[in-house]
């Protein structure tokens, strides 16, 4: 049955797959990387000159910058640097021209990354169980479950590298992307629903509301549900779920383009514009 499907000798479905994941890849680095604009365009500055008290003209934060606060103030700076590193290096990492052709780049790139995931997710750790930093226990809760994800899946996939097992470590590189990213997949969550909606439906100002809900979990869960969908579709040989594979991410992707342009149009533009 598969041997009647193959084309060109590539496994039926394999094509699909393959064109879906590289649109799905340039939709997130140009998602990622007007993130990473955003964030050195909004906190750069403010951050590395020390003028904390900007942070303010971002009505949306809980906390960002208190007075006498020094230890939580300077937390927040450095998880505004890391945030930008996060959001910048790691879609590098994805790049198949850059594995190929420049591995150093992949290497050190890696490292750094995997180094600013780490620090931002412990970083975060504190400021909302330490500072404070949470509209609801059940927000709190669902963001440390994305932090010790990531830590987990951050320590493999350096483990995997370092033992030279590159078929793990892909899989536990990819993983820790997806996770590491749920803090973007949120906002894009959170603008593409009130977009596709006109109106946020089920958000709350306490952020306890049904979609509330749903995304705190979601935005890490749902790319990592999809992800484990891929490389099982990808490592099977049946086309039947390679197609379906390929209808799922061309979904998520028609969905984070539109959380994109909300995020964009409607959250990043208006506070850059504050600058
Ligand atoms: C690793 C990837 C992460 C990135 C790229 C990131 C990025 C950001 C950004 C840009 C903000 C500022 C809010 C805004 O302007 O949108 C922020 C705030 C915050 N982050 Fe993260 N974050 C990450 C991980 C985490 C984790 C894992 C936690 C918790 C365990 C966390 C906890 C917080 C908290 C509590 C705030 C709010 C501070 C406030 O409102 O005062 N972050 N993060």
């Amino acid at each position: 049955m598969t041997s009647t499907l193959a084309i060109a000798g590539k496994p039926a479905g394999n094509v699909a797959l393959s064109r879906m994941a590289a649109l799905w890849l340039g939709i997130t680095l140009i998602g990622q990387w007007v993130f990473a604009y955003f964030i050195a365009g909004f906190y750069g500055a403010s951050t590395l000159q020390g003028n904390f008290e900007d942070w303010a003209k971002n009505k949306a934060l809980i906390k960002g910058f208190l007075p006498g606060d020094t230890a939580g103030n300077w937390a927040f700076a450095a998880h505004m640097v890391l945030a930008a590193i996060v959001a910048f290096a790691g879609v590098l990492q994805l790049i198949p021209q850059i594995r190929a052709r420049a591995l150093a780049l992949h290497r050190w790139n890696g490292r750094v990354f995997m180094l600013a995931v780490l620090a931002a997710s412990i970083g975060g750790l504190y400021l909302t169980w330490v500072r404070g930093t949470s509209r609801n226990l059940i927000s709190a809760l669902a963001i440390s479950g994305d932090a010790v994800l990531i830590i987990v899946f951050a320590v493999l996939a350096w483990r995997t590298a370092r033992a030279r097992n590159i078929a793990a470590h892909r899989r536990w590189a990819l993983r820790t992307f997806v996770v590491a990213s749920g803090v973007w997949f949120m906002r894009l969550g959170y603008f593409g629903w009130i977009l596709i909606n006109h109106a946020p439906v089920g958000i709350t100002k306490n952020m306890d509301g049904a979609f509330d809900r749903f995304i705190a979990f979601g935005c890490y869960l749902v790319p990592l549900a999809v992800l484990e969908l891929y490389l099982w579709a990808k490592a099977s040989g049946s086309p039947r779920l390679r197609f379906s594979t390929s209808g799922a991410l061309l979904a998520s992707t028609l969905l984070m383009a539109i959380g994109t342009v909300g995020a964009t149009l409607f959250l990043w533009m208006p506070l850059l514009a504050k600058v």
